[in-house]
């Protein structure tokens, strides 16, 4: 088994380690072999494992799975999300079609939503427990270890969500999202926020510095170890990584100096 996952709090690390570790599966951080060539992933099952942005796949991952080849005898993707998915799994079946790989399991965990400045992650973290989050990944655990086959129904609220994150220009790539941030006294230039950014955005000299390639996953805000690393308009200071996941791993997965 592999699995292709894509992080920036450790969400989705966290589903794809648990199933991994089931079938002794090897995890592969779409930020580390994405700008590689030659992509070709085969073994009995590949699966995908990433979060929702604007109810739909975040474009990085989206693109490494149209440019990609997969040969398996069953593949499968696990959207983590924090309040609406929108019609991402119907996006996620269209996209593996067009690539030659079509998903035989597709399915969605509701986790924290990471969010800034749309949520405050102090309410997300008291609401946390009543998402039932382990109950849900188990099940889903379960049924890629027996195989199974089946893409649950999108309603038409999650479709007009969908659509209406993409009249807003979500989904599409917004490298100056970066702008939204600002980083403030309390920084003491060591370099995680840069460790952190699956697109090689940030260089730490004697300041911050964006560089305007962002892929809006606000990894940067989450993991700065002082929260020095501002939305303009966020609610609080308050940050999340998963508990399952180390700022190691968060690291391992997205600094672009591990390529
Ligand atoms: C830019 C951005 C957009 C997001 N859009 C959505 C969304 O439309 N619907 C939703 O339910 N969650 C949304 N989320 C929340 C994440 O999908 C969710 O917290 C996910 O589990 C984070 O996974 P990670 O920890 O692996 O990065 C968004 C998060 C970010 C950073």
């Amino acid at each position: 088994m592999k699995i292709l996952y894509f992080t920036a709090t450790g969400n989705s690390l966290a589903v794809a380690k648990k199933i991994a570790a089931e079938e002794n599966g090897e995890l592969i951080s779409i930020p580390q072999v994405m700008n590689g060539e030659n992509l070709n992933y085969e073994d009995d099952v590949v699966g995908f494992v990433f979060p929702t942005y604007g109810c739909m796949i975040p474009f990085v991952v989206k693109n490494f799975m149209k440019k990609i080849t997969v040969k398996a005898d069953y593949t499968f993707a696990i959207a983590t999300y924090g309040m609406s998915s929108g019609a991402i799994l119907d996006e996620a079946e269209h996209v593996s079609e067009i690539a030659g790989y079509p998903f035989d399991y597709v399915n969605k965990v509701l986790m924290l939503d990471n969010c800034q400045p749309q949520f405050d992650i102090a309410k997300q973290k008291e609401a946390l427990p009543k998402k039932n989050v382990e109950e849900k990944t188990d099940a889903i655990m379960k049924d890629i270890q027996n195989r199974a086959k089946g893409h649950p129904k999108t309603g038409f609220s999650d479709k007009a969500g969908t659509n209406f994150c993409k009249i807003l220009g979500m989904g599409k790539p917004n490298p100056k999202y970066d702008n939204s941030f600002s980083v403030d006294e309390n920084c003491i230039k060591c370099g995680t926020c840069a460790k952190v950014c699956p697109m090689a955005n940030i260089t730490v000299t004697d300041h911050v510095e964006y560089h305007h390639n962002c892929c809006t996953c606000q990894a940067c805000i989450h993991a700065c170890p002082t929260h020095a690393i501002h939305f303009k308009s966020e609610r609080n200071t308050e940050r999340w990584r998963n508990p399952e996941v180390s700022l190691k791993e968060i690291i391992q997965a997205n600094d672009q100096k591990n390529r």
